[in-house]
């Protein structure tokens, strides 16, 4: 099988990748990603130099250079993360979300609609989703695949968009699709942007740590490895037109992470109890914050047979022994344009 992953050199692609790679000798991957702010080939040192590995630098908006590397390797599956991903940046820049998640992904459907026109019958295009299509919860209850779309940011409206266009791929044109909506991850890789690389790389360098709002806001974590194992499961066994959410079963008010967080950051870095979270620094909340997201992922658990491996504490240690030792990744990717993103977000 000759299989294109798009958004492969990013924090998620790239544990697909590395785990498609290492797992599937027989198959050949093809990563292609346009390698923005949040694309890092540093990611994929480990399996650069395999057999079964392509890289093709390229951007999902330019139509042509698709139709050229569809015709070329003959794609039989499509793994599509390729995707502007920060909720923060959306609220400044709408439109880029609007052409990377939606024009992009359509030109992706466009063309492997065309090119499988007359040989579906084993082809695969696999859209990669997140929870925040569903709105916010309020207390209780949980997003399951029923859950009416209700996406309050821009980031979460785009990608909503782009759900919404593979479905109708697969009714108007039949095209063999899945999709998985999945909860916030965290891992190794992870741009630190996100609350959680953010907050281990400010605590290294005893930076405040701007937590928004009142703090209780609540996410559902799940390690990185579990949801790359998650996407393999789906994209070998799950049904042609479903979608299957993934969650970690496993929530967190933002306070009380931040404050886990800090507690094993002190022991790692032998800091004296209570030295980190003297960092925490409550801060203007995000417009149109969203309260809570919970996964149910009873369907892929029962259907599919998947769980994550981890607790979260295990994922959080091996997180945070990661970013230790790879100080230098963090380096190259906070050099830059990151210190002007930084100011202008948190001036
Ligand atoms: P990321 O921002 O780390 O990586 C995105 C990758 O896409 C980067 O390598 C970037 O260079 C590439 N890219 C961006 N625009 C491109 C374009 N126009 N053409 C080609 N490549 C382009 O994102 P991530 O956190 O790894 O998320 C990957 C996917 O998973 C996204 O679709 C996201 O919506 C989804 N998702 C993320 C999470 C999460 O917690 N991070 C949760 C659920 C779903
Ligand atoms: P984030 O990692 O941006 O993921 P998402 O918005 O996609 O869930 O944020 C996770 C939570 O942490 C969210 O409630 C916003 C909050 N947050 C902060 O409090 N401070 C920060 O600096 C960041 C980046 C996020």
């Amino acid at each position: 099988m000759n299989i294109l992953i798009t958004g492969g050199a990013g924090f998620i692609g790239s544990h697909v990748v590395r785990r498609f790679v290492k797992e599937y000798p027989g198959y050949h991957i093809y990563n292609l990603d346009a390698l923005t702010y949040a694309g890092n080939l540093e990611n994929l040192r480990d399996v650069e130099h395999q057999d079964n590995y392509t890289f093709l630098k390229g951007d999902i908006l330019d139509a042509k250079f698709l139709e050229e590397i569809f015709e070329k390797y003959q794609f039989d599956g499509v793994i599509h993360l390729a995707a502007e991903s920060h909720v923060d940046r959306s609220i400044s820049d709408p439109l880029a979300f609007v052409r990377t998640n939606i024009i992009g992904t359509v030109n992706l459907l466009n063309i492997a609609r065309d090119h499988w026109k007359d040989k579906k019958a084993n082809k695969r295009f696999y859209h990669i989703s997140t929870d925040e299509v569903y709105g916010s919860l309020g207390e209780d209850g949980l997003f399951t695949e029923k859950t009416p779309y209700d996406p309050n940011s821009p980031y979460s409206a785009s990608k909503a968009s782009s759900d919404h266009f593979v479905r109708a791929y697969g009714e108007t044109y039949g095209l063999p699709y899945v999709i998985t909506n999945c909860s916030n991850n965290y891992g190794p890789n992870h741009f630190p942007e996100k609350l959680i690389p953010l907050f281990i790389n400010n605590i290294i360098e005893n930076k405040p740590l701007p937590v928004y709002g009142d703090g209780k806001y609540t996410r559902d974590w799940l390690f990185v490895k579990d949801h790359a194992a998650a996407i393999d499961l789906v994209f070998h066994k799950g049904k042609n037109h479903e979608t299957y959410n993934i969650g970690g079963f496993n929530e967190w008010q933002n306070i009380d992470l931040v404050k886990l967080l800090c507690k094993l950051m002190d022991q790692k870095l032998n800091r004296n109890e209570g030295t980190s979270s003297k960092l925490i620094t409550y801060v203007k909340d995000r417009p149109g914050h969203d309260l809570r997201y919970a996964i149910d992922a009873s369907k892929i658990n029962k259907e599919l047979g998947w769980s994550p491996s981890v607790t979260f504490e295990q994922g959080l240690e091996q997180t945070i022994e990661w970013y230790l030792n790879n100080q230098e990744w963090l380096e190259h990717v906070t050099s830059g344009d990151y210190q002007e993103y930084y100011d202008q977000m948190y001036k």
